[in-house]
């Protein structure tokens, strides 16, 4: 099943839209380990997918994460890796392929590279695993303005960089973008651009001030929330507010 079609067959059973960023924080390996298995175990039913980031690997190694995305298959969830891969291809390829071979589902990537010796190799090893790769158009910090706004100019005139990436992941045939939470009005915009059948993924909400409601209303289609949910007294109090407050 492609990619696309596992995120929207896990919606659907879940009856959710929501992504569980698992970036918990925690000096101690065991610890860590533990505790992101037990997030997952007290939010599971509430959510769609998890997505893992660096930050993780860095602290706790590939094959640890890999048990993790195992736990994640075992309530069958799909697991998203948001590596932000942005090398050159030989580099991106090593990299798509370990996240492969850990068990993920998908990368985030940043088409900052280009598609010729940069995106090519990502493409090339997510398709041949039937893996997908969501591309990074709109991030959701305050700064993102002065980069994915900045107007470049294009053979079809004078246009913001982050219209030309969402036209890319069009081009390419990603398996979705991501566009921060924060940025409703570039949401509805991107939306317009893609059409209605491209999956928009939206990190941004709760803490960073995104509104899980209105991010749905402008176009997106999973919302991927993390300190909000792991970060609160109880999780599955914090989950259960979010899918109720879009359901
Ligand atoms: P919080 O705790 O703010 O975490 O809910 C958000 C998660 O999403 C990631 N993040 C982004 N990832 N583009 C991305 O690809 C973005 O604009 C963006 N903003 C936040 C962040 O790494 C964390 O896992």
């Amino acid at each position: 099943m492609s990619f696309s079609n596992l995120m929207m067959a896990s919606s659907k059973r879940a009856q959710s839209r929501f992504v569980l960023a698992l970036d918990l924080e925690q000096d101690d390996r065991q610890i860590l380990f533990r505790e992101c298995n037990e997030i997952l175990e007290d939010v599971h039913e509430y959510i769609c997918a998890v997505k893992i980031n660096r930050q993780l690997v860095l602290a706790l190694g590939l094959p640890t994460v890999s048990q993790i995305v195992r736990k994640a298959h075992e309530y069958a969830l799909p697991a998203i890796m948001d590596a932000k891969l942005n090398d050159v291809g030989h580099t991106n390829s090593f990299m798509m392929k370990s996240y492969v071979n850990a068990g993920f589902d998908a990368v985030i990537a940043s088409p900052i590279t280009g598609w010729s010796g940069g995106m090519d190799t990502v493409f090339e090893e997510a398709r041949r695993n039937d893996k997908g790769v969501i591309l990074l158009v709109y991030m959701s910090n305050p700064g993102a303005e002065e980069f994915y706004s900045m107007l470049t100019s294009t053979e079809d005139g004078r246009k913001p960089i982050f219209e030309v990436f969402a036209q890319m992941a069009v081009e390419w045939g990603a398996d979705g973008l991501v566009v921060g939470a924060t940025r409703s009005e570039i949401i509805r915009q991107v939306r317009t651009l893609v059409g209605p059948s491209m999956a928009i993924y939206s990190p941004g909400i709760g803490v960073q001030g995104g509104d899980a409601k209105k991010t749905v209303e402008s176009g997106s289609t999973y919302l991927i929330v993390g300190r909000t949910i792991y970060a609160s007294p109880s999780p599955k109090v914090a989950v259960r507010k979010l899918y109720e407050s879009v359901k």
